[in-house]
């Protein structure tokens, strides 16, 4: 057996030990999540009742009239991959919700998704953040007495009993599409290479990363071992408000380290999303290592970080080969620049981290972690929810598959070479002089039930979930 799969045998039992970990924030962007699956039927009455023929194009990563919308899915499913975009006007909203509709509505946003996995998986106490916390919005978290938040009189209290009704329930669209599926426009034909999503989103409240002031001064005087970061991909340079970014970020950062004073030696965890705005991405690569010990993020945000980083080549690179070892090579440069502890990439197939040597998790509890996160992380993808606690686990036994190999096999032959790596396709773990890399290749769900909320999923259980055993 590889070394890897043996972090892969003792996940039923990683699971059990999350229930040692006291008390871990997930903040700060909870909404509802309007799921919709995309064919081509929903593609052409959208561009009737838009009145659009040709939706190519170049243009801002906006939707500001309903041919954005358009465009911008259009984008994402010929390349089979996943972006969000802000809806900036109130009209185009309004047409999104008569014409675009839904499926489903489920736990929406970062914070949302991870304070109800993590509550799922039995850590003691989860405090969840919600900038809005109307019903519509609270009854979407997981009915468990350990998902905690603040109601309005500053009372810790299930997230779930909460109901201020005078909040605005922030909506935000997930088209999904799948693999292999065709959209037709005019002449043209558009083959899907990936089943993925494209999410727009309207949420002015958090699109100012709202911070509800009831649960950040409560959560001084609680115990807490991890925060996870999230929600700051809404934010713009210049918010519509006339706040600037920089301002609403270093208050979030102000927050933190006000519950830091009771909890020193909680990890601070940040998870990138996809920017748009290019300035607020170089801000929060910059103020995050202030406050952040741990960054987690996708290979698309890993080349949109490539880009503010003055990597434009390797961002070329890896666009052209989304592939571990222009990946890697894009990891390692954001290591050196991000000056926090650890990084997270999670491509697919392939989990990838680089830890400092200093860091409090050892390669082995890191790789144990990483394999609970993708066997629930397949689990979600089997199954469609892991909000079930059955569900959870659906994915164990299941084999690794044969492109996670390769991937792997791939970044084992460049660590070889760059760096003197044994058996580190065999191990998933390089224990170098000044950092470690830790991988491990993923097991793939054929024709998914869904992937919007992966990443977070992916690197939440990653981190908290690393143990040795
Ligand atoms: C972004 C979206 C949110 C979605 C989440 C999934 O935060 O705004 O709607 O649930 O990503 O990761």
């Amino acid at each position: 057996m590889s070394k890897w799969n043996e972090s892969y045998a003792k996940v039923p039992e990683l699971l059990k030990s999350m229930k040692d970990v006291g008390g871990v924030v997930s903040a700060f962007n909870a909404n509802i999540d309007a799921v919709k699956k995309v064919h081509n039927a929903e593609f052409s009455s959208w561009l009737q009742a838009a009145g659009c023929t040709d939706v190519e194009g170049s243009g801002e990563s906006v939707i500001a009239v309903p041919a954005d919308l358009l465009r911008g899915f259009l984008y994402c499913f010929e390349r089979g991959i996943a972006q969000e975009w802000l809806v900036t006007d109130e009209t185009c909203y309004r047409w999104m919700e008569k014409n675009v509709g839904y499926d489903r509505l489920q736990m929406g946003g970062q914070g949302g998704i991870i304070g109800n996995v993590m509550a799922v998986c039995g850590v003691e106490r989860v405090y969840v953040h919600g900038a809005s916390m109307p019903k519509l919005q609270t009854e979407l978290f997981v009915d468990r007495p350990n998902l905690l938040s603040i109601d309005s009189e500053g009372s810790c209290v299930p997230a779930r009993t909460i109901d201020r009704s005078e909040d605005t329930a922030l909506v935000h669209w997930i088209l999904e599409f799948d693999k292999g599926d065709t959209i037709t426009v005019g002449a043209k034909t558009y083959t899907c290479p990936k089943s993925n999503r494209f999410i727009a989103t309207y949420d002015p409240a958090n699109f100012r990363l709202g911070l509800d002031g009831q649960f950040c001064s409560a959560l001084e005087r609680e115990k807490i071992d991890v925060t996870l970061l999230a929600g700051y991909q809404m934010l713009t340079q210049t918010l519509a408000t006339g706040e600037k970014s920089i301002d609403r970020i270093r208050e979030s950062i102000a927050v933190v380290e006000s519950w830091k004073v009771n909890s020193p030696g909680q990890t601070v965890h940040f998870e990138f999303a996809s920017t748009q705005d290019k300035e607020v991405r170089t801000e929060l690569l910059k103020e995050m290592g202030s406050i952040g010990d741990s960054v987690g993020c996708n290979e698309q945000e890993l080349i949109d970080l490539m880009e503010v980083t003055g990597n434009q080549e390797l961002a070329e690179e890896c666009k052209k080969d989304l592939s571990s070892v222009p990946l890697f090579k894009a990891l390692r440069k954001l290591f050196d620049t991000a000056g926090v502890e650890r990084i997270q990439l999670h491509m697919f197939g392939l989990y990838v981290t680089i830890q400092k040597k200093e860091w409090k998790i050892s390669p082995e509890a890191t790789r144990n972690g990483m394999a609970l996160a993708a066997t629930i992380a397949a689990s979600k993808a089997g199954t469609g929810s892991i909000e079930r606690e059955e569900n959870l686990l659906w994915a164990v036994g299941k084999e690794v598959g044969d492109i996670p190999r390769k991937e792997l096999n791939d970044l084992a032959v460049y660590l070889q070479s760059e760096l003197g790596a044994d058996s580190f396709a065999e191990t998933g773990i390089f224990e170098g002089d000044a950092f470690d890399v830790i991988a491990i290749p993923t097991i793939i769900v054929e024709n998914p039930v869904t992937l919007v909320g992966m990443g977070d999923t992916i690197s939440s259980i990653s981190l908290v979930g690393a143990r040795e055993l």
